[in-house]
C-alpha cells in the first residue's frame, strides 16, 4: 500500500518522464507507460509503473482519474520569462535596444501600481497553467510591488517559482531606474521576505550589462555570497547592436559574458537568456561555472536575434532550458516553443529530436534551474507537478496523430502542432490547477 486513501489520488493514462538527457543517453533516457499509473501521495510522488501492476497497491477508496486516450507528462519548466511584458506580446517592428525603449520600459514603469501588478500576475499565472507551464523562473520591473504581487500569486497557486527584481541604474528612464545602493538594499529585503518560503525562491535580476553600472554588477556578486542558494538571472549576446555596446561600456571585457564572471555572475543557479553570440571560450566557462543558458526560439526569431547553437552548447557541456521570453518571445505555450526550437535548429543544421524537445521542457529546464532534485520527472518523491496533454485536441491535431505509429511521432505531432488548446488539464501537487473547457 502506498498510503491511506486520504492522502493518495492516482492517475491512468499513458505517462512519459525522463531520468536524463536524450542526446547522452539515447532511448534510456526515457520512460513510456501505454497504459500507466502515478500515484501521488500528499503531492508528491508515491508510485509510477504499469497501471495492471501498481492498481493494487493503491487504496481501495483512493480517487483514480481516468485520462486513458491522455499522455502525462511532467510540467513543463519554463525557464525566462518577463511576467510585466504580458501586454506588450506582438509589438510591431523592432529588434532588441529599440524594442525595449519603444514598448518595454514604458509597460514596466506601471509596475509600482500594486493593483496593477497583481492584475497583471493572477492573468499570467493563469495563462502559464493553461499551457501546462508549472514551474518558471521571472523578471519581474525595478519596482518591489512587482515582486510582492508575482510571490503571492504564485504562493496562491503553490506553484513552484522563482521571481526577482530588475536592477538597473543607468542607460533606462527614470521612471524604470534604481540605485546600486537602493537595488541592494530593496533585493535583500525581498531575499528576507520571499526565498525559501514554501516553494518559492528569490533571483537576483541585473537585467543585463549594459544597464548597470559596474557598482551595481559588483553588488549584485555580493547578494549571491551573502545568500547561498539564490538564483541570478540575466541576459547574455542576444543581439549584436547589444554585443557592441558592453564592448564599448567595458572595455576591459575579453567578451560580453566576461563581464558578469568578472563579477562572479557566473555560478550554479545563474541563468543566462539568449546566449547566441558565445565563442568556444565562453561556453566552456558557462560549463565550468555551472551557469544555465535559457534557449529563447520565438523571441530570437521574433526580434530578429539570431540562431541559437543547441549543439555547441551540448557538446560544450552547458546545461540548457527552454524559454519563452515573453514580451519578446510571442508565446506561452511550451508547445510552440518546441515548435520554434525545431526550427531554429533546422536552420543551424541541427536536428531537434521530439525526446530531446520534451526533456528541455522538463527534467532537463529542471536541472537548468537545479531543481532537478525536486521537479521535472516523476521519480519516487518529487513533487508531482504534471500536465496532461489531449492528442485530439484539434481536429488537425486529431487527423495527424491517427496516423502516428510510435511514442516519437506522437510527441512531435504535439511539438509541431499543439499550444494551449492541447493541454487537457494541468495538476499542481497533484491537485487540479486548471482543466480545459472550451473548444
Ligand atoms: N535584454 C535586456 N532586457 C531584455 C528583455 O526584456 N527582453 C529580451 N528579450 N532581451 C532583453
Ligand atoms: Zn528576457
Amino acid at each position: 500500500m502506498v498510503g491511506s486513501a486520504g492522502d493518495v489520488t492516482a492517475f491512468r493514462g499513458e505517462i512519459l518522464d525522463f531520468t536524463g538527457d536524450p542526446a547522452t543517453l539515447g532511448d534510456a533516457a526515457h520512460r513510456h507507460f501505454p497504459d500507466g499509473l502515478l500515484v501521488v501521495r500528499n503531492g508528491c510522488v508515491a508510485a509510477l509503473g504499469p497501471a495492471m501492476e501498481i492498481l493494487a497497491s493503491v487504496p481501495a477508496d483512493a480517487v483514480v482519474t481516468d485520462y486513458r486516450g491522455k499522455l502525462i507528462v511532467p510540467g513543463f519548466v519554463d525557464t525566462h520569462v518577463h511576467y510585466a511584458q504580458t501586454d506588450i506580446i506582438a509589438s510591431y517592428g523592432a529588434q532588441l535596444l529599440e524594442w525595449l525603449e519603444r514598448y518595454t520600459f514604458p509597460v514596466e514603469a506601471c509596475f509600482g501600481d500594486p493593483d496593477h501588478a497583481r492584475e497583471v500576475a493572477e492573468f499570467f499565472l493563469d495563462e502559464l497553467l493553461r499551457n501546462g507551464t508549472t514551474t518558471a523562473m521571472v523578471f519581474a520591473t525595478t519596482h518591489r510591488t512587482s515582486v510582492d504581487a508575482i510571490f503571492e500569486a504564485a504562493n496562491a497557486r503553490a506553484l513552484r517559482l522563482i521571481a526577482g527584481k530588475v536592477l538597473m541604474d543607468r542607460n533606462v528612464p527614470a521612471s524604470v531606474r534604481d540605485s546600486a545602493d537602493s537595488g541592494y538594499a530593496d533585493s535583500k529585503a525581498l531575499i528576507a521576505r520571499w526565498h525559501g518560503r514554501d516553494r518559492l525562491a528569490y533571483a537576483v535580476t541585473p537585467r543585463f550589462a549594459p544597464t548597470s553600472t559596474e557598482r551595481q554588477l559588483e553588488l549584485c556578486g555580493r547578494l549571491l555570497d551573502e545568500h547561498p542558494g539564490i538564483f541570478l538571472q540575466s541576459h547574455v549576446a542576444e543581439n549584436r547592436g547589444e554585443v557592441a555596446w558592453v564592448a564599448e561600456l567595458y572595455p576591459w571585457s575579453r567578451s560580453y559574458l566576461d563581464v558578469y564572471d568578472h563579477y562572479g555572475l557566473l555560478r550554479p543557479r545563474a541563468v543566462y537568456a539568449h546566449c547566441i553570440h558565445l565563442d568556444a571560450r565562453d561556453r566552456q566557462r558557462m560549463a565550468a561555472t555551472g551557469a544555465a543558458m535559457s534557449f529563447c526560439a520565438t523571441s530570437n526569431l521574433f526580434l530578429g536575434s539570431g540562431l541559437f547553437d543547441a549543439r555547441a552548447a551540448h557538446d560544450a557541456g552547458v546545461r540548457v532550458g527552454l524559454g519563452t521570453d515573453v514580451g519578446g518571445g510571442t508565446s506561452l505555450s511550451m508547445l510552440r516553443t518546441l515548435d520554434e526550437s525545431y526550427k531554429v535548429c533546422q536552420l543551424a543544421g541541427q536536428t531537434l529530436s521530439p525526446f530531446r524537445a520534451f526533456y528541455l521542457a522538463t527534467l532537463g529546464g529542471a536541472a537548468a534551474l537545479y531543481f532537478d532534485d525536486r521537479i521535472g520527472s516523476f521519480a519516487i518523491g518529487k513533487e508531482a507537478d504534471f500536465v496532461v496533454l489531449d492528442p485530439t485536441a484539434t481536429p488537425l491535431l486529431a487527423r495527424r496523430m491517427a496516423r502516428t505509429t510510435t511514442l516519437a511521432e506522437k510527441l512531435f505531432a504535439f511539438m509541431i502542432l499543439g499550444d494551449d488548446r492541447a493541454v487537457h488539464a494541468t495538476h499542481v501537487l497533484g491537485a487540479p490547477a486548471h482543466r480545459r473547457t472550451s473548444v
